[in-house]
């Protein structure tokens, strides 16, 4: 068990996704101490003014401050939002080659500084990204964590909550695989408070849910493209599940969500960070969870690991 003492965390890249984090992570009171970091210096410096003035109106007084690479040597947590974001049209996976030489660069200087706790990795594509950070970083498995499938998640429980008209905390279900274009939706478990899909749509919905169910996994799979296309990015919802995966961390709450996790044996596969359930703690992921597939999602699961290996070892990590 590692011991790590303390609530810092350190904030790498605070463009929209890391900026919305921030925002988030000091309307939910999650961390004693968070310190901002960006090539532009000056973005962050108005950010943590930004966000100070909002210190008073917080659950907690958060510290928030601008720092340097020196302040990750205590942190519990660094979380690295920098990178390029996909422009419309483009894929996650496209932006690979651009953002593992920036991902080698934030690691290294990280890891100079003596950095011992754990890495939360949201940047494009995030499963090679958190493969890359986990080679770069010589760290244990367990303390590399990326964002995987924690928003294709939520996207899938908020569509299925508004569809059957009850809470996306009341729906259990998952997306699995690359968080993009191959990822899984999990339909063979998939319940309302326990009761299967198909008993719960059998109440009072009459439209054909095969129908309704291949519309959602294609909005939930679609849903940052139509995002792009419509304002250029993608940020609160991710800051939010970032948000989720932090305290998770930092509450030691062995919570069980969808987090790109090394693959060591689960699921058949072996050397290969992406998106399955696992429990998240003080420790990082405590362990991964093979949840039961039917035929069909292993399947397509194993064409989500493939794709993220070809493009793995592509690269020289
Ligand atoms: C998202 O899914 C672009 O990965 C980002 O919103």
């Amino acid at each position: 068990m590692i011991d790590i003492k303390g609530n810092k965390v350190v904030l790498i890249g605070t463009g929209a996704v890391g900026s919305s984090y921030a925002f988030s992570m000091l309307n939910q009171g999650v961390c004693d101490e968070l310190v901002l970091i960006d090539l532009n210096e000056k973005k962050s410096m108005g950010d943590v003014m930004d966000l100070n003035h909002g210190v008073l109106y917080a659950p907690a007084t958060t510290k928030v401050r601008f720092g340097h690479y020196t302040d990750c040597t205590d942190a519990t947590l660094v979380v690295i939002c920098a990178g390029e974001n996909q422009k419309p049209g483009e894929t996650r996976l496209q932006l690979v080659e651009k953002n593992v030489l920036i991902s080698k660069k934030i690691v290294r200087q990280v890891m100079d500084s003596g950095f011992d706790g754990i890495f939360l990795i949201a940047t494009n594509p995030v499963d090679i990204l958190t493969y890359a950070t986990w080679k770069f970083s010589g760290l244990p498995k367990e303390r590399v964590i990326g964002s995987g499938t924690i928003l294709d998640t939520a996207r899938f429980r908020y569509l299925l909550g508004d569809y059957f008209g009850v809470s996306p905390t009341s729906v259990h279900a998952s997306i699995i695989g690359e968080h993009g274009d191959t990822e899984v939706a999990v339909w063979s478990s998939a319940n309302i408070s326990g009761i299967p899909l198909k008993d719960y749509a059998a109440r009072d919905h009459t439209e054909n849910l095969e129908d309704k169910m291949i519309e959602i996994a294609v909005q939930v799979r679609d849903a940052a493209y139509k995002i792009i296309e419509a304002k250029g990015s993608t940020y609160y919802g991710i800051a939010m599940g970032l948000t989720r995966i932090s305290r998770a961390i930092l509450q030691n709450q062995d919570v069980i969500l969808t987090v790109s996790a090394l693959l060591d044996g689960e699921f058949g596969h072996k050397d290969v960070y992406i998106g399955v359930p696992a429990v998240v703690n003080r420790q990082g992921v405590r362990e991964v969870v093979e949840i039961p597939l039917s035929v069909r999602e292993k399947q397509l699961f194993d064409i989500s690991v493939n794709a993220l290996k070809k493009v793995q070892e592509s690269f020289s990590i």
